[in-house]
């Protein structure tokens, strides 16, 4: 595992946000998967800046979302579909064929979890993108998840819940309490894995993450066993971590 500590939270972006535009140059139909939530934006908005300085196209680029909220439409203001199509996707020249999200509005939720999981076994993910949560879920995998899942429909933990409404929600009750996820295993699927964290807030997250048991109770831990993963931190997500464990940028 390769952990990177950024001095300022733009050269993070600005690296993450640099490799994989290196990366989609240099492929003739890059997959990548893309995370909601706040932690990624400043990575988005690089893509947004370099596609607009003519530096980078993605009109190859074929995106997979990590996961949904149950019970909206992906035209759904709050849906996480719209969240990336606001952030990103209708900024750049991304091919609307090509963008991938579950549909957590679906009658058959496991017929839909089951379309995604094929979906991805045909198309495997070259770079994912990720984030920790406040109870250590990547995409919406909760603590207890299954190693190895596959997609599936999870209910949502309360720090889950309670973080939505940083994503635009006015009242707790509003913010679904199921979403639909890429499981572990699926992700652990993905050729290389970049994992963003930042903020004092995630800092006993991270070492729990990178120096902790690998269990279904901490569910980012499972990046210790992925044979390419990219830890991008800045530095006061870094702060419990050994400094000769990391790399400072
Ligand atoms: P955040 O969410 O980037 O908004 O902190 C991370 C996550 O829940 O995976």
């Amino acid at each position: 595992m390769k952990i990177l500590v950024f001095e300022k939270e733009e050269y993070l972006d600005a690296y993450v946000g640099e490799y994989i535009c290196h990366f989609i140059r240099n492929h003739s139909q890059p997959v990548i998967g893309f995370a909601t939530g706040s932690t990624p934006l400043g990575v988005y908005r690089y893509f947004i800046d370099n596609y607009q300085a003519q530096k980078v196209s993605f009109r190859q680029v074929k995106a997979f979302n990590l996961d949904e909220y149950v019970g909206l439409t992906p035209s759904h203001p709050r849906s996480f579909a719209s969240a990336m199509k606001n952030e990103l996707f209708s900024h750049i020249d991304i091919l609307p064929e090509n963008i991938n999200a579950l549909d957590g509005s679906k009658e058959d939720m496991i017929q839909e979890c089951q379309r995604y999981e094929s979906l991805i076994d045909a198309n495997p993910i070259d770079i994912q993108i990720l984030g920790i949560g406040m109870d250590g879920h990547i995409a919406y995998n909760e603590p207890g998840s299954p190693l190895d899942g596959a997609c599936h429909v999870v209910d949502l933990h309360q720090e889950s819940i309670e973080s939505s409404l940083d994503y635009g929600f006015d009242h707790i009750e509003d913010v679904p309490t199921q979403g639909v996820t890429q499981g572990i295993g699926t992700i652990m699927k993905a050729k290389q894995l970049i994992m963003m964290a930042k903020g004092e807030k995630k800092a006993d997250l991270v070492k729990r993450m990178i120096y902790g048991e690998v269990t279904p109770d901490f569910p980012s831990s499972i990046i210790q066993r992925h044979p390419n993963v990219i830890v991008c931190l800045d530095r006061n997500a870094a702060s419990q971590l050994k400094e000769e464990d990391y790399e400072k940028r």
